[in-house]
């Protein structure tokens, strides 16, 4: 079976199950995961229910789809993600957010733990990403491209959308939650870095560093959907501090911070939907 149709069953197999589409979609990284827990009329699905989904395995990650309701408005979350760690290719990394994009959604907001290279990010900080770097080695759109999914050489110069990234520094804002800005790179792990490692991507401008989500920012956006990336900075990176990175630290730091977190997301998600309201009636208009 080809991705299309790999991706049109998956598609039709969360249409019949779950019905129409919600427009915004989650995925919750390490220690936010409770955050799906707390949505209201919630219809959950294990990865391993769903065509063609591999599922992950790692500590502090559940892997299930879960949909229900924010102050009132539908969401599907992806409570736990694949990694490359994990020894997953990455196409199949990817397969689950290229999904909901082919069920419907507009926008995903995409959640991880991340360790602070810049002195402006403290331990327990959040961080808007505004932009990316791929230190990953790999791209999802590598091999031959998906023409019916999207172009061949997609720009990646607006990956993380300024209009939803603007909505959710306000909703910051008015809950006097501090919601820092950078740059997110990403190493492929699971060990953690060197400090060599760390000062040549502190030069190479990053403010901080993790092991997930930019696969599915290039697949997201090579689709055409909107992605909104918040970084939980859980620890500082290696050879910044006396201490070295520690899972556990993280999982910890992850789980103080995820109230925070949470209200952040809850408040932002009836903004970011009827900010995708107001784009579509404006495309719709033009
Ligand atoms: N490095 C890479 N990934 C991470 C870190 C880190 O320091 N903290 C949480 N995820």
């Amino acid at each position: 079976m080809d991705l299309i149709e790999k991706l049109a069953t998956t598609a039709a197999f969360l249409a019949d199950t779950f019905g129409t589409c919600p427009r915004l979609a989650l995925v919750l990284g390490s220690g936010l995961g409770a955050f799906a827990d707390n949505l209201a009329d919630a219809q959950a699905l294990p990865y391993a229910d769903i065509p063609n989904f591999l599922t992950g395995s790692v500590q502090g990650h559940q892997g299930r789809l879960v949909v229900g309701k924010v102050n009132g408005e539908r969401v599907v979350c992806m409570q736990g993600r694949l990694h490359l760690y994990e020894g997953i290719p990455i196409a199949d990394v990817v397969f689950p957010v290229r999904a909901l994009a082919r069920w419907g959604v507009k926008a995903v907001v995409l959640t991880n733990a991340a360790g602070g290279i810049s002195a402006k990010l403290a331990v327990g900080n959040l961080m808007l990403i505004t932009d990316h770097i791929n230190m990953l080695g790999q791209n999802p759109l590598t091999g031959p491209n998906v023409d019916g999914l999207g172009p061949r050489f997609p720009a990646l110069d607006d990956a993380y959308d300024t209009a939803l990234g603007a909505v959710v520094q306000e909703v910051a804002r008015n809950q006097s939650l501090p919601l820092r800005a950078g740059v997110y790179a990403a190493m492929a792990g699971p060990s953690y870095e060197t400090p060599a490692e760390i000062r040549m991507l502190q030069v190479l401008g990053a403010d901080a560093v993790g092991m997930s989500t930019v696969p599915a920012v290039i697949a997201l956006r090579h689709m055409g959907v909107r992605v909104v990336g918040i970084s939980c900075i859980t620890n500082v990176a290696a050879g910044l501090s006396e201490v070295s990175p520690d899972h556990a630290d993280v999982i910890e730091t992850g789980a103080r911070v995820a109230e925070g977190f949470r209200n952040l997301l809850a408040g932002a998600v009836p903004e970011l939907i009827e900010q995708l309201g107001h784009s579509e009636r404006k495309e719709t208009s033009s």
